[in-house]
């Protein structure tokens, strides 16, 4: 039972539990230990304690006291609860720089030169070979989203509503919401970055992609870096050049490339790049099906249908595109025999890769 109180007697003890918690916190200052404040906690918080011995005795109150004590009590509660955080986080700090002043830590010592040192994984070591050239081209890199909208990956692009790419078999869908995608190329970055800037326009974009695929030169999750140049008067013929000059960096001169027609709904006339298998030099193996040549990206002058859903004039601008895969340039550099090993997590396999960026040292 608790006893009968009225209002003044209520304030009067939420003001002897004030003063008592004020008595307590300072000896807990003096030595901020989590285990000590915790029992604090539960003394004035906990089910039994008393702020909650408070909130009891309102229930003999009448109706017009209430009000007033409950705001009281909840100051009072609120202003606990705030002080019990601030010594938890002297606590946690105090531990700590005990815990460093107790080690006896030298940073000065020399590195053990036994330890393993890691190494760049071979997808982030292209990456940044590819955009090193490309800023040095005089390219913006620009970023977009992994998860997005159906009308950015495929409806701005172009894709008519019954498009296989829209398939469940080829795109992962988020659950429950079917409009929005993994998405399955980096273009859906052409419409974001044309919607957010005004020609002219030089910007290159890599990143993760996703699409329903498994098999020695298909992964399920796999990177691209995408391209567009938008401005007065742009060519096949810069496009063609800017190609050219990017793999020939990687790759080297000799490289042999070829460029041939393909369909894709966002641009108009569109092709794909293929470079030389380098498992086989172009004789013909397993990794390229016999075709001596391995497919590594898209491209094309960018369709007018996809210029007036970002509101830019066909007439006045002219722009191209090109989505290639970073992995399989990443396959074709070094050698690998199976595009799914990139992704497997081997240790023995990362650690041939180099520490440092520059792919051709
Ligand atoms: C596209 O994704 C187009 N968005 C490219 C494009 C951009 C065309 C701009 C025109 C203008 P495609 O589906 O062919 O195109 O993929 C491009 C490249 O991504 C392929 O050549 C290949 O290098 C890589 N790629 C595609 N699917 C996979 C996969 N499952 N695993 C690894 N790499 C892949």
């Amino acid at each position: 039972m608790t006893d009968q109180v009225n209002l003044k007697v209520l304030l009067e003890k939420a003001n002897d539990v004030m003063t008592a918690f004020e008595e307590k916190k300072k000896a807990v200052e003096a030595s901020p230990e989590l285990k000590i404040i915790d029992e604090l906690r539960v003394e004035f918080l906990g089910r039994k304690g008393h702020i909650t011995g408070l909130m009891e005795h309102m229930k003999g109150l009448s109706k017009e006291e209430r009000p007033e004590a409950g705001k009281s009590i909840n100051v009072l509660r609120k202003s606990v609860e705030q002080t019990i955080e601030t010594l938890k986080n002297k606590a946690e700090n105090w531990q700590l720089e005990k815990h460093l002043s107790e080690r006896n830590l030298d940073i000065s010592l020399p590195a053990d030169s036994s330890a393993r040192k890691g190494s760049l994984h071979p997808v982030t070591l292209m990456r940044s070979a590819l955009l090193e050239e490309f800023r040095a081209l005089g390219f913006k890199v620009y970023d977009g989203p992994e998860v997005d909208l159906d009308q950015y990956n495929f409806s701005a692009l172009n894709f008519k509503d019954d498009h296989p790419a829209r398939d469940m078999q080829d795109t992962f869908f988020i659950k429950d919401r079917k409009s929005t995608v993994l998405r399955t190329h980096t273009s859906n970055i052409q419409i974001h970055a044309m919607l957010n800037e005004k020609p002219p326009i030089k910007m290159v974009a890599p990143g993760r992609t996703y699409r329903c695929d498994s098999d020695l030169t298909h992964t399920p999750m796999f990177h691209q870096i995408e391209a567009v140049v938008v401005d007065k008067d742009i060519s096949m013929a810069d496009m063609k050049g800017i190609v050219d000059k990017f793999l020939k960096a990687i790759f080297g001169s000799d490289l042999e490339t070829r460029l041939r027609p393909s369909y894709f709904p966002f641009v108009e006339p569109g092709g794909e790049v293929d470079i030389q298998c380098t498992n086989c030099k172009g004789k013909g193996c397993r990794i390229c099906s016999d075709t001596g040549w391995i497919e590594i990206g898209g491209l094309g002058m960018i369709h007018p249908n996809v210029f007036e859903a970002v509101d830019l004039d066909s007439e006045s601008y002219t722009g191209f595109a090109f989505g290639f895969g970073i992995d399989r340039i990443a396959m074709m550099k070094y050698g690998l025999k199976d595009l799914r090993q990139l992704f497997e997590g081997d240790e023995a396999f990362l650690n041939q890769f180099p520490v440092q960026t520059n792919v051709n040292k």
